[in-house]
């Protein structure tokens, strides 16, 4: 009989094809993500799970697969924090994530985002879309310049390191805050502060750290007060990083220029949210990393991992490789 996986996204045609050739797939067919009872349901015949960061992969379902023949759990995103780790290193489950493949395309995204925010690109695109076009006046849809400027960076793992290497080519300064001292690694053109003068003296803040209990809500009213009334923030990292009604209330207090916003908490954000209601604010539904080629890489990498725990082998991109012993 062959082993089983579970896919819990509507997945590339060509690599499910390949998939099915030795394995069963049980797939959520629709694109929203499914509910957990539907994992439940389906976790007994379950050899490997292939999940979304929208999955919320508590330690119910960890040992309720556990208790059956789930052996690993392969995740098609870097970030983890929708899975319950702790439980399933526990229970001797695998986790599996993919790395590296999407820090290029996630930094040109918050580019996108920083730029577009700087220079007022949706807004104007919007106004002339809906057939205005303000004529060529000398304040007409002025921004703020980039260059010159200075970037803050929260997190310096891979992404936050590609986004400083973009800023030192638009001539920024670039202020980092880490959490823990070793990571400090000197980088030219980088000046290492605290998270209080980073936010008082940046320009621009963009948020990179992993979310953990450290990291959540770690800007939040107090913080937001810290920043300049003409700093931009850009969140591509985790909506929970964020308090967002705290925003919400800078902006409109004038407090803050404006912010771009790739992720939520909750996602998808509340349609009736006020934040969707000002025209400082750039909201995309998370998809820095979306790029063909980086999800397709993902996804690529998600399969080798979840062949890897099937086999019984060791996860290539292992977020929990202390099960394997030493
Ligand atoms: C990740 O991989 O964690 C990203 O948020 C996906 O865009």
């Amino acid at each position: 009989m062959k082993p089983t996986i579970l896919i819990t996204r509507k997945f590339f045609p060509d690599l499910m094809s390949q998939i099915e050739n030795d394995y069963e797939v049980i797939l959520w067919e629709k694109d929203s993500p499914p509910d957990k009872q539907w994992i439940l349901d389906n976790l007994p015949s379950t050899d490997g799970i292939i999940t979304m960061l929208t999955d919320k992969i508590d330690d119910q379902v960890i040992s309720n697969g556990a208790s059956q023949q789930l052996k690993v759990i392969s995740q098609m995103a870097v970030g983890f924090d929708n899975i319950d780790i702790q439980s399933a290193t526990s229970h001797h489950i695998a986790v599996g994530n993919t790395p590296g493949v999407l820090t290029e395309t996630t930094a040109d995204f918050t580019w996108t985002l920083l730029m577009a925010l700087a220079r007022q690109v949706v807004t104007s695109n919007n106004e002339v879309h809906q057939g205005v076009w303000r004529p060529w006046g000398p304040e007409v849809f002025a921004g703020a310049d980039v260059f010159g400027k200075t970037l803050g960076i929260i997190g310096f793992g891979r992404i936050g390191q590609a986004v400083a290497r973009r800023a030192l080519g638009f001539g920024m300064s670039v202020l980092v805050f880490v959490r823990n001292a070793e990571d400090q690694a000197l980088r030219p053109g980088v000046e290492f502060c605290d998270f209080d003068n980073l936010l008082q003296h940046s320009d621009f803040v963009s948020l990179h750290a992993n979310l953990n209990s450290s990291s959540r809500a770690m800007i939040g009213k107090r913080q937001l007060e810290l920043m300049k009334p003409t700093a931009f923030l850009i969140n591509t990292a985790r909506g929970a990083m964020l308090d967002h009604n705290a925003l919400y209330d800078s902006l409109i207090k004038h407090q803050l220029a404006g912010a771009a916003l790739d992720v939520f908490d909750p996602e998808p954000i509340p349609l009736d949210h006020p934040l969707l209601k000002l025209s400082n604010v750039i909201i995309t539904p998370h998809i820095a990393s979306a790029s063909f080629a980086t999800r397709r890489r993902m996804a690529e990498m998600t399969i080798e991992n979840v062949i890897a725990g099937i086999e019984g082998k060791p996860l290539p991109y292992c977020v929990n490789p202390e099960i394997y012993g030493s």
